[in-house]
């Protein structure tokens, strides 16, 4: 499954890529991807996350492999269909801040949901019993390196993490989050019919023969 996330990011021209593991399988991905080179990488860096501290601190993980630049994040279990190059382009031009990208879901409880007033978002907030869009923020970020500093103030969320939709909060208060919607499928596999459901997109996507 990690191959697909890594492959979005090498499509999309970015090379330097440091995954974040933890928990007891943290070596496995080392032996699965060793260098990377079956992406065309040169390289591929590695580092480990003690505990479950949320997405955030994780990111918090590559503030030292980032040295001062944007990054891109993409969570291991997020599948998309999109070439997100143009995305990616888009990010550029902005020249600061953070992007975003949305999709349409049918369960947004599970998710990130952003409110939307007048094209813009006004507020995430994560895991709503009643959301307020039926949108999911998907698990692709865009970030510059002020990312780093709103890290270093936030606070546990109920679920004990530092929450990337935190990150996105505040970016959105600073005014300088922006956002798309993806065109092709996305999904995640955080629950067993979603698993099923990204195996399903991706045999159709990837494997079937034309
Ligand atoms: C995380 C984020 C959530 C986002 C989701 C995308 O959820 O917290 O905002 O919508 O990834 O996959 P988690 O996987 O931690 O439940």
């Amino acid at each position: 499954m990690i191959h697909y996330p890594i492959q979005t990011l090498v499509t999309a021209g970015i090379h330097d890529i440091m995954i974040v593991t933890g928990g007891n399988s943290a070596g496995d991905f080392l032996k699965l991807l060793g260098n990377g080179q079956e992406f065309g990488l040169k390289d591929l860096y590695y580092t480990y996350q003690r505990g479950e501290g949320g997405i955030a601190e994780a990111l918090s993980l590559a503030e030292h492999f980032a040295d001062g630049e944007d990054v891109a994040v993409i969570l291991g279990d997020n599948i998309i269909e999109d070439n997100i190059a143009p995305l990616v382009r888009k990010f550029r031009q902005q020249k600061k801040g953070a992007r975003i990208f949305l999709k349409e879901v049918v369960d947004p409880e599970r998710f990130g949901v952003p409110e939307i007033k007048n094209k813009k978002i006004t507020h995430i907030e994560e895991k709503p019993k009643r959301p307020k869009s039926s949108y999911a923020v998907t698990g692709i970020y865009m970030y510059d390196a002020h990312v780093f500093d709103i890290i270093k103030t936030l606070k546990p969320s109920r679920r004990g993490e530092l929450e990337i939709s935190d990150v996105n909060n505040q970016y959105i208060r600073e005014g300088i989050l922006e956002f798309d919607v993806l065109k092709g499928f996305w999904t995640d596999a955080g629950t067993f019919e979603s698993l099923v459901h990204a195996n399903q997109l991706v045999y159709q996507k990837f494997h079937r023969k034309k």
